[in-house]
């Protein structure tokens, strides 16, 4: 299965099929998928391929009119061990998400259908459970009056936003998309993951490389079943979280760890990742830009705010001596530049669009001048260390120039030299907050917003 992103974003519970039934081809494709999942728990889980033309049920296995059309259904079944919930929901997302990259359609059924007419067809055994089944066919285009309700009810177009979801070291911290770094977008995937009732119970904590995941057990909301539904969802969670970093070939593994963050009410840890951090990997996701836009201190905070932008730094570039200080770059003609170097995931924010950020707070056509510093050390200037972003770079500053009769002034070259500014100028304005700046507080707010 690739592009999980895309996958993820089409899946959607179908409850409406078309009355074409699945070939035998792709009822074969599906069982021998079967046999390839398995999930972070070692819980073993039986499938079953049930044909609603069966002998004993005459077309009329009983979803209580929620479901239409559909001619077959998978049936899991499962004895109810530790993890086997988690599990379950962990398996069947990767099967469900495998079976909408083929164009079928499917819906988790955990409560709409005739649990003893189901557990007969997949030959439920003493002390198994038969927690969920879904149908699997293909979406009809026009959906019924049943279907839209289901979906009205839950609310199922809806989710809840990253700020009630995920947070940094324990449950006061919100987590910024920023600070998620590589692993944003497997978050963002457990974000828009199907949950029964569309309750997203899931809420993330961040600690270092390490995401623990807890459940929001809404009060009484499981009383119906004989088990807690909301953990198939965080086993969902879970499928969401693997499938993506995977695709980033970011490694890892799930554990349950004894850890003490304390937790609201309702609320109950259930199992971490921890990710293997290698830098290898980080450099291959990461890279690297410097950019001069007059004092380094205020276009360090703005640029270091853009979402994607993982770390920042104020030194001195592209000048004549080596080792400069902050005295001599000031006042001996050095011919270094106040420049931010900037790391940032280029699969979060591509550069094109930092520079167009960058662009925003700086008069381009200013020379040797910006707010009220002057002098050759504010120069505006874009240094390169990747000879690929030359292109890009040109090819942006050729657009901002059609805004401008006056030649923009930003120099475009490769970096020549770089030293890293001393320790008292590195997040000036966060250590010191009435500092000088020439770019406004606004523009500090509007990139935040952004994130
Ligand atoms: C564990 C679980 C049980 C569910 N049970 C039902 C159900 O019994 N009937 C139903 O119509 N939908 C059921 N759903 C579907 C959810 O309502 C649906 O996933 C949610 O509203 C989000 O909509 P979406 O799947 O279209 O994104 C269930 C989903 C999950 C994950």
């Amino acid at each position: 299965m690739n592009d999980i992103v895309k996958i993820v974003i089409q899946r959607k519970s179908i409850r409406t099929y078309t009355d074409e039934p699945l070939s035998n081809e792709v009822r074969s494709q599906i069982e021998e998928y079967f046999t390839k999942l398995d999930n972070p728990w070692g819980v073993k889980i039986n499938y079953t391929l049930i044909d609603t033309k069966g002998e004993n049920t005459n077309g009329k296995l009983g979803t209580y009119g929620v479901i239409r059309n559909a001619s077959s259904f998978i049936a899991a079944t499962l004895f109810d061990e530790e993890f086997a919930l988690e599990a379950l929901g962990f398996e069947l997302e990767v099967l469900i998400l495998y079976l909408t990259s083929l164009g079928i359609g499917t819906c988790w059924l955990g409560g709409t259908f005739n649990r003893g007419e189901f557990a007969k067809e997949a030959k439920l055994t003493e002390g198994q459970i038969i927690p969920i089944i879904t149908p699997i066919g293909y979406p009809a285009k026009k959906t019924s009056l049943t279907d839209k309700l289901m979906r009205k009810m839950s609310k199922g177009d809806s989710r809840k936003e990253w700020n009630e979801l995920f947070f940094l070291q324990d449950f006061s911290n919100i987590l910024t998309k920023k600070e998620a770094g590589i692993y944003r977008e497997a978050l963002e995937m457990v974000r828009l993951a199907p949950s029964a009732s569309n309750k997203q119970p899931w809420r993330i904590i961040k600690e270092t490389n390490i995401y623990h995941f807890f459940e929001y057990s809404t009060p009484g909301y499981s009383k119906a079943f004989n088990y807690d539904i909301q953990r198939i969802d965080m086993g969902i969670a879970a499928a969401h979280f693997q499938l993506t970093i995977k695709e980033k070939k970011i490694k890892g593994e799930f554990a349950v760890l004894e850890q003490q963050i304390s937790a609201p009410e309702n609320t109950y840890y259930r199992f971490s990742w921890i990710g293997e951090r290698s830098e290898e990997l980080v450099m291959g996701e990461l890279k690297e830009i410097y950019l001069a836009g007059g004092c380094f201190w205020g276009t360090q905070k703005y640029l270091s705010l853009i979402n994607g932008v993982i770390s920042s730094e104020v030194g001195y570039a592209n000048g004549n001596t080596s080792n400069p200080s902050y005295q001599d770059v000031c006042y001996r003609n050095t011919g270094h530049t106040e420049t931010v170097k900037l790391v940032y995931d280029s699969n979060i924010i591509p550069l094109a669009s930092v520079l167009k950020l960058f662009y925003d707070v700086i008069n381009p056509v200013s020379v040797n001048k910006q707010g009220n510093d002057v002098g050759s050390q504010y120069r505006s200037g874009i240094y390169y260390v990747d000879e690929k972003d030359k292109d890009v770079i040109l090819e942006s500053i050729a657009e901002l120039q059609e805004q401008y009769t006056e030649k923009i002034a930003i120099e475009v070259l490769a970096l020549e030299n770089y030293t890293k500014a001393e320790e008292a100028h590195q997040d000036y304005l966060n250590k010191n907050p009435g500092g000088y700046c020439h770019i406004g507080p606004d523009s500090f707010e509007k990139v935040r917003k952004m994130n």
